[in-house]
């Protein structure tokens, strides 16, 4: 039994300190409860989860305190989105789908309905707390194309409120994420949809959309901000990109918010529907650049904001294991600390275990 406790600084926090009261982040998810005896590792990730002070028992009746042995895993709730945010989900995608055709035949559109709905869906958005949940769960349509670029939209005005950028830039980007691959309406729908490997020459045919894009755009009387997003969406930091093979200061910002963007949403849509173990794989991927030379800067904090939404995921690890993610390096997504009925399981000690599915987010 607690006799007395005393609040203590993670730094100065020893091994074999036993916590008097829970502790939780700053989301309000319990991380760790009251009883646990930390070791080096506990200690270490409260440190990354920049906790500064935790309770901590002073004297204990008998030799070490009670270990959370039936430690309840809490109930994680995947909510639907509201009805209304489908709706307009749906509309927009019916909208989306309109623009490409009229793209098509017109080589210039009238955007002006699709912003409307595009402002209407970012407002209902912005009241969903859970980013990550919000983009998965209107991954329930199969029109890759558009629901592509709704959530390419969606995803880079994230990327620019994460970078406190204002009203009016946040916009662009939802825009321009958006409407990022309309040049894609002139390439032949063979060659897009061809489930084989591309030629060399098809591949040089499909680069053409990022040109084709921005030239239906300006034609559109679509700012030319928003415009260069759809041309410069696949340039690259260290010039592999095209069409026009820019290097870092000489791709627009929006260009490169939406390019993190759009290969985020692409490798995680490939994926099975709601296969949410991608997401940590994916993330992983992205930091490492191993899909082009993505901004750096942009990255890093995507990466970073993006991680803080696995924590309370409920998770299975390959060894049968239930658990909740309570704490996320920023550098190893995929390897969580994950609390169990029994204890705690840190993936970055243990390299024989990974998530191997994630129940719920
Ligand atoms: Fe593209």
């Amino acid at each position: 039994m607690i006799v007395q406790e005393r609040k203590v600084y993670v730094t100065r926090l020893q091994p074999g300190a036993v916590l008097s009261r829970d502790v939780y982040n700053e989301r309000g998810q319990l991380i760790l409860p009251q009883g646990t005896e930390m070791t080096t590792s506990l200690i270490v990730r409260l440190k990354q989860m920049a906790t500064i002070e935790v309770w901590v028992a002073e004297h204990m009746v008998g030799p070490s305190a009670p270990l959370p042995t039936e430690s309840p895993v809490p109930t994680i709730i995947t909510t639907q989105p509201k009805p209304s945010l489908m709706d307009c989900y749906s509309n927009l995608i019916g909208s989306v789908e309109n623009l490409f055709l009229e793209a098509r035949a017109e080589r210039r559109i009238n955007f002006e309905p699709t912003r409307r709905l595009l402002r209407e869906l970012a407002e209902i958005s912005s009241k969903e707390s859970n980013f990550l949940h919000l983009i998965i769960n209107l991954r329930t349509i199969d029109e890759y194309t558009f629901q592509h670029s709704i959530g390419v939209g969606l995803l880079s005005m994230q990327i620019g409120e994460w970078m406190g950028l204002g009203p009016l830039e946040r916009q662009e980007l939802l825009i321009g994420g958006t409407l990022h691959d309309i040049g894609k309406c002139q390439i032949d729908a063979a060659i897009l949809q061809k489930p084989s490997r591309l030629t060399m020459e098809e591949y040089e045919i499909v680069k053409h959309h990022a040109r084709y894009g921005y030239e239906i755009l300006r034609n559109s009387g679509v700012d030319e901000r928003v415009a260069v997003a759809a041309y410069e969406h696949h340039e690259r930091n260290d010039g592999s990109g095209y069409p026009r093979g820019l290097q870092h200061d000489q791709i627009s910002r929006i260009g490169r918010i939406v390019a993190v963007a759009d290969v985020f949403n692409a490798m995680t849509s490939r994926r099975v529907y709601k296969d949410a173990l991608s997401y940590y794989r994916v993330l992983d991927e992205v930091q490492n650049n191993a899909f082009g030379a993505l901004d750096p800067a942009v990255v890093a904090l995507f990466v970073r904001k993006m991680t803080s939404f696995f924590v309370g995921n409920q998770v299975v690890l390959n060894d049968g294991t239930d658990g909740i993610v309570v704490l996320v390096p920023n550098d190893r997504p995929t390897r969580p600390l994950v609390r169990t009925a029994t204890g705690f399981v840190d993936l970055l000690q243990r390299s024989d275990l990974y998530i191997q599915e994630v129940r719920a987010i």
